[in-house]
């Protein structure tokens, strides 16, 4: 191990496993349109997705239904034009089954609309539990905001809480809970709060379920010094982390085949965070016996691993951090570089990044002096502001 002067890393190669695609049936989903009225069906089909959402009663006690304005719902998906808000009460939770040890993917959307028509956008913090989460402020956030974490519950019940810290009132539009496999997004330090997801494409296209098993959303991402190489052949993304085929049927490599393939970005927000770095490879190009595509990763200017890696054709190879890494400032890096051997352009099918969040206290502790008491807790890290990318 002492060899591997930066990244630890653990390459996680296709295994010729059937497939089992249970998880194709949403089962363990939980899709809440916050807000909905009693008077409307639920569940219903979410047409463009084809997940089952329903209304949010059964989870929640408290707070009264909004419709934003219709001028922009016409404009958004149904989910997203109801919320439920909390004129009353400092603290108002959700409470969620979820498998106790198993991670999970919980996702919530905010978005006022002027629902009540004061046009006062309001800004309150959440939070897992006892855990602060994050602070929504939507008066920055006009267009609305989501807050996306792979968190391992250490009971059978979630608690989502919105909790008021001025004189605006708590609003919450969509909650979405995913349970994801066992052997992914494992990390010794805190759960993982997302930064961003992207798969590399000059698509418009943003991916989600029923591409991807476990509704995870890609963003279609690319740079103008990139060319995009695609495929129609199906290629093969079993392995603990599945990503879309159709995320990793397209691919980046740098238009200038000796300049290395860089995406950098600038955390100001909190420069002292955490990441941890999911890279989806895939060779896509039907390459001639005379070619070889090899290349290295670099994070912040220093190589990642000796080791380096050529993808596996119409394979899905998934290399991750096992151990997070830094950057100075808050001013991030990663780079795949070319060997001198190989005679084609390094090459990135899809990227993801989160950064580390803790949530210390046990998540379902319902006892108020408790809560009082770790609200000061202070020394957690969260990343709140996508900063390359909108994110409604
Ligand atoms: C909120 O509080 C007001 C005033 O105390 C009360 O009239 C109303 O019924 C409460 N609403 C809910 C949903 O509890
Ligand atoms: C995942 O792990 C949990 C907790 O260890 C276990 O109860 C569950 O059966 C596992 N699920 C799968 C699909 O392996
Ligand atoms: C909100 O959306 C509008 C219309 O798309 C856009 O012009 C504006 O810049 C957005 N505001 C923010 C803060 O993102
Ligand atoms: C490609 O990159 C190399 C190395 O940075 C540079 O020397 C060369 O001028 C570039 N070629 C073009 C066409 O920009
Ligand atoms: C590979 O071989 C083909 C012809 O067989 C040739 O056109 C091409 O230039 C060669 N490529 C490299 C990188 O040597
Ligand atoms: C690659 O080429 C550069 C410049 O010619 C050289 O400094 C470096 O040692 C070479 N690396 C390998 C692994 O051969």
């Amino acid at each position: 191990m002492a060899r591997y002067h930066g990244l630890w890393l653990l390459i996680i190669k296709t295994l010729a496993i059937i497939h089992i695609v249970q998880a194709q049936s949403q089962q363990g989903f939980i899709s809440l349109d916050c807000g909905l009225p009693t008077n409307e069906p639920s569940p219903y089909k979410e047409e463009s997705t084809g997940l089952q959402f329903s209304s949010d009663a059964t989870f929640i006690q408290s707070g009264q239904t909004g419709r934003i304005q219709p001028t922009l719902a016409s404009r958004l998906l149904k989910p997203y034009t109801t919320l439920r808000y909390f004129p009353n009460g400092t603290r108002n939770c959700y409470n969620l089954p979820v498998e106790k040890g198993r991670n999970h993917l919980i996702r919530a959307r905010f978005l006022y609309g002027n629902y009540d028509g004061l046009d006062n956008n309001p800004t309150f913090d959440l939070y897992l539990g006892p855990n602060p989460w994050t602070t929504i402020d939507l008066r920055r956030l006009v267009n609305g905001t989501r807050e996306e974490i792979i968190h391992i519950p250490t009971s059978n019940k979630l608690q989502v809480c919105l909790v008021k810290t001025g004189t605006t009132t708590p609003l919450i539009s969509t909650l979405e809970v995913r349970p994801i496999g066992n052997d992914s997004y494992s990390t010794q330090f805190g759960s993982l709060n997302l930064f961003f997801r992207v798969y590399l494409s000059e698509s418009k296209t943003t991916l989600r379920y029923p591409d991807d098993i476990y509704d995870r959303i890609w963003t279609a991402y690319f740079w103008k010094e990139w060319t995009q190489i695609t495929t129609t052949s199906s290629v093969g993304n079993s392995n603990n982390y599945e990503p879309p085929k159709a995320a990793l049927a397209s691919a980046a490599v740098p238009t200038n085949a000796s300049e290395p393939l860089t995406i950098d970005w600038t955390n100001t927000e909190k420069p002292d965070d955490l990441y941890y770095l999911y890279r989806h490879f895939a060779e896509i190009q039907d390459l001639q016996t005379n070619e070889t595509r090899e290349f290295n990763m670099v994070w912040n200017g220093e190589l990642m691993s000796t080791d380096p890696i050529i993808p596996d054709e119409l394979k899905i190879t998934t290399i991750l951090s096992v151990t997070p890494r830094t950057c100075a400032k808050g001013e991030c890096t990663f780079q795949l570089k070319r060997t001198n051997r190989s005679t084609l352009p390094p090459l990135l099918n899809a990227f993801e990044v989160y950064t580390v969040i803790q949530f210390p206290q046990s998540e379902t502790n319902e006892n108020e002096g408790m809560f009082q008491c770790v609200s000061n807790i202070n020394s957690f890290i969260h990343v709140r502001s996508i900063l390359l990318f909108f994110y409604f």
